[in-house]
């Protein structure tokens, strides 16, 4: 059925965070499965464990116990401190039991009228009908027929919301300590706690998802363990079984008791063979030492794209724990994170996206750090191609040209005359060769900039007439449409990427213009940290400059 958009090769054979496809070319793999091959490909702890349990006992059922759950369902006890594991076989399974089991404690010591669930805005939490309707993205969860009742959503880290929703009738809150598919979202340690409080107050179950967060992801066994908060319904799965379908809810007696024989099951839950490779992953996983690099290699990761960035600025943000880390798409190429995938695996690269917006990194919990100076080197590549890309040219171009309709010279006069200078300039320019054309307008806009009053710190912007504004757009539109046809017939990508930089520097002069006509008369300050829109604007049009100086 198509419900996916597979990328194009067909993947055949993996080592370590290496993958191969059937035609033998080799992809270095940060997506490890959607954050579920958590030691890489073809690990041999792993492979041991499969072939060594599959030659003794594979599955059989819920009906009779077997010695392999029982040594899951005790180290994990051991682990957290939790009494009781539910196994089952996936994140989606394991919301399911954690809400039903909420439902249920609510019922037995409440009644029925104590059944509302809260989530959060862009949470996921799987598929099944009760944790896709619990899930806070729409899109994921409309036109299946009428969804459970008693469910809300309340926006993220916002305790106000939040405490103005929970009530008596609440039983239980499900929440990811980092939105994994809502975008890398960290929770806020401060409302987390506050969360706990109200859950206490009212009654509640506090759950947290940590199907993605857990087994070592955020460089801790759970995420929780980081945060302050211990949850009373954990669900955990991906990568349980570094790569063998597994899911389990760990709670305490007092609410598992809720649970009857019959209440609810699973024929496949408790897999024996699940379990055996399980039992393995917790004990290479819960090692100190494992975790460590674990977080480690994560605060390098995000350290390596951060000096990328630096020198492409198409991240706006590069956030997240551990290893599992979200890069988020500067505005102008925000709709385009599926395309900067594609160009990732055509570079070798596989990555994930999150949001609409963020490219998600959840490499093998096992990469090391040349690996992920390789994934850099392969990540720049992709970020040539992609910023060459005539979709994204011509998206930024029309960016341009739309801004720049929107605004016309006030002073018609002036302008005239300018724009008079600019053709002539551009007439002289016309007969230099490609490279030559470039770097004059290069120069052009570097000095352009250096005259913008935003960035002459000792000018009071309110010194400056509009009608300069007016004339800066005005030659900045003459420029801007001139490039916009020069790119889109430049065959080359290399050239095209000189005249995007040159697009781009204009794009900056033009916000800048904006934002002072926009009524931001006060002389730029320096900001705090770069929080105001003003600065983070000030700071990129330096990186400009220097990137174009550079050139
Ligand atoms: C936080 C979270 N919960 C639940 C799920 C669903 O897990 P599964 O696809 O194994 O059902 C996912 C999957 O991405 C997830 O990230």
């Amino acid at each position: 059925m198509p419900c996916y958009v597979p990328q194009e090769m067909v993947l055949t054979k993996g080592k370590g965070c290496l993958v191969y496809d059937n035609e033998d070319n080799e992809y270095l793999d940060m997506t490890a499965g959607i954050a579920v091959n958590c030691l890489g490909h073809n690990h041999p702890v792993v492979v041991k464990a499969i072939k060594k349990q599959a030659q003794r006992l594979i599955h059989v059922s819920n009906i009779f116990v077997n010695d392999k759950t029982l040594t899951l369902a005790k180290k994990l006890t051991a682990l957290t401190g939790y009494d009781k594991v539910f196994f089952v076989n996936s994140g989606a399974e394991a919301n399911e039991a954690a809400l039903k089991l909420a439902r249920r404690v609510a019922y037995d010591k409440y009644g029925a009228q104590k059944c509302e669930i809260i989530s959060f805005n862009q949470s996921f939490h799987g598929r099944t009908f009760f944790s896709v309707s619990v899930g806070g993205q729409a899109k994921y969860s409309q036109g299946f027929g009428p969804i459970p009742e008693g469910i809300t959503h309340v926006p993220f880290n916002d305790i106000e919301t939040f405490a103005q929703t929970i009530s008596d009738k609440t039983c239980a809150v499900i929440v990811e300590v980092v939105q994994g598919e809502g975008g890398i979202l960290e929770i806020d340690s401060e409302f987390l706690a506050q969360v706990r409080e109200l859950c206490t107050k009212f009654n509640a179950l506090l759950i947290f998802d940590e199907v993605q967060t857990g087994v070592g992801r955020l460089g801790t066994f759970y995420g929780y363990e980081q945060f302050g908060v211990k949850p009373d319904i954990l669900t955990s799965a991906k990568g349980l079984a570094a790569g063998i379908p597994i899911g389990a809810i760990l709670t305490y007696d007092h609410i598992a008791e809720h649970f009857k024989p019959g209440t609810h099951g699973s024929t496949f839950g408790g897999n024996a063979l699940a379990c055996a490779v399980g039992s393995k992953v917790v004990d290479i996983i819960r090692d100190e030492e494992f975790l460590a690099k674990v977080r480690e290699n994560g605060a390098y990761l995000r350290k390596q794209l951060q000096t990328l960035n630096n020198k492409f600025q198409v991240f706006t943000d590069i956030r997240g724990r551990g290893l599992l880390v979200g890069a988020q798409l500067a505005a102008p190429y925000s709709d385009y994170a599926a395309l900067l995938q594609k160009f990732c695996t055509k570079n070798g690269l596989l990555v994930l996206l999150a949001g609409h917006d963020v490219i998600r990194f959840a490499p093998p919990l096992i990469i090391t750090k040349s690996l992920i100076d390789k994934a850099m080197s392969l990540l720049e590549l992709a970020l040539l191609d992609f910023l060459t890309d005539r979709e994204i040219l011509a998206h930024k171009a029309n960016e341009v040209e739309s801004e720049l309709g929107n605004k016309k010279p006030k002073n018609k006069k002036k302008a005239k005359a300018k724009a008079a200078k600019t053709a002539a300039g551009e007439n002289s320019k016309q007969e230099m060769p490609v490279q030559d054309k470039s770097a004059q307008a290069q120069d052009e806009v570097v000095e352009s900039i250096n005259d913008t009053p935003s960035a002459t710190a000792d000018k009071s912007p309110k010194e400056q007439p509009s009608e300069e504004h007016g004339e800066l757009k005005a030659e900045v539109a003459k420029e801007s449409s001139a490039l916009v046809e020069t790119i889109t017939n430049t065959p080359e990508p290399e050239a095209a990427q000189e005249y995007l930089l040159v697009l781009d520097n204009n794009l900056l002069d033009l916000e800048s213009a904006n934002y002072q006509q926009q009524g931001h008369n006060q002389a730029p300050v320096e900001p705090e940290q770069g929080k105001t829109e003003h600065a983070s604007k000030s700071k990129r049009k330096s990186n400009a400059k220097k990137r174009v100086v550079k050139e």
